[in-house]
């Protein structure tokens, strides 16, 4: 069963997706299997492995907007042996809107992961500088079943929207 790793903060510019992609390119030179999910539609995590996808191809889109078929559909291979990724482009913020506005529109991604648990040694989500939906569908998917690290911004607005983000997730 894959321990699933939700990188997650409110502010942009701190280091999520540098550390999905290199927290993950690390465990597949180890050996593991991981699996990256791009969450954001800004799509840095899939730009920063080489993929830029066109509408009409499989992304964290589809899987979203019909999460019973599990996320394979989208995973392709990266060029970093045991790392793979399911990517995503611009399109993903109008799913976003979607899933607002859907009872249980924050469970979409756990229900989407069951699919490949077993496949995976480690799955790694990138969400957006956000706590909107997107944001927690990823930090449910990893509540009780893995680890939610919060990269800081050594500032004022860093540490505010870290605190905030503490909040919501209920840290003491
Ligand atoms: N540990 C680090 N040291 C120096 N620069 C970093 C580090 N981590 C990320 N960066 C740079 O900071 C910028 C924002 O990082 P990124 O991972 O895209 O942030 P986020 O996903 O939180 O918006 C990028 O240009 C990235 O290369
Ligand atoms: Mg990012």
């Amino acid at each position: 069963m894959g321990r699933i790793i939700t990188i997650a903060n409110q502010k942009g510019g701190v280091g999520k997706t540098a550390t999905a992609i290199n927290l993950g390119a690390a465990l597949a030179n180890k050996g593991e299997h991981v699996l990256l999910v791009d969450m954001d539609s800004q799509a840095n995590c899939s730009k920063g492995l080489g993929f830029y996808l066109q509408m009409e191809e499989m992304s964290m889109r589809d899987v979203l907007t019909d999460p019973i078929s599990g996320i394979s559909k989208a995973v392709r291979d990266t060029a970093v042996d045991g790392l793979d990724i399911a990517p995503s482009n611009i399109y993903l913020s109008a799913t976003e809107v979607e899933l607002t506005s859907r009872v249980g529109g924050d469970l979409y991604l756990t229900r989407a992961l069951r699919d490949v648990m077993d496949r995976y040694d480690h799955i790694i989500i990138d969400p957006p500088p956000s706590l909107g939906v997107l944001c927690l569908n990823s930090i449910v998917a990893a509540d009780e079943k893995g680890e939610i690290p919060l990269p800081v911004f050594p500032g004022g607005k860093g540490q505010s929207k870290t605190d905030w983000a503490m909040k919501v997730l209920a840290v003491d």
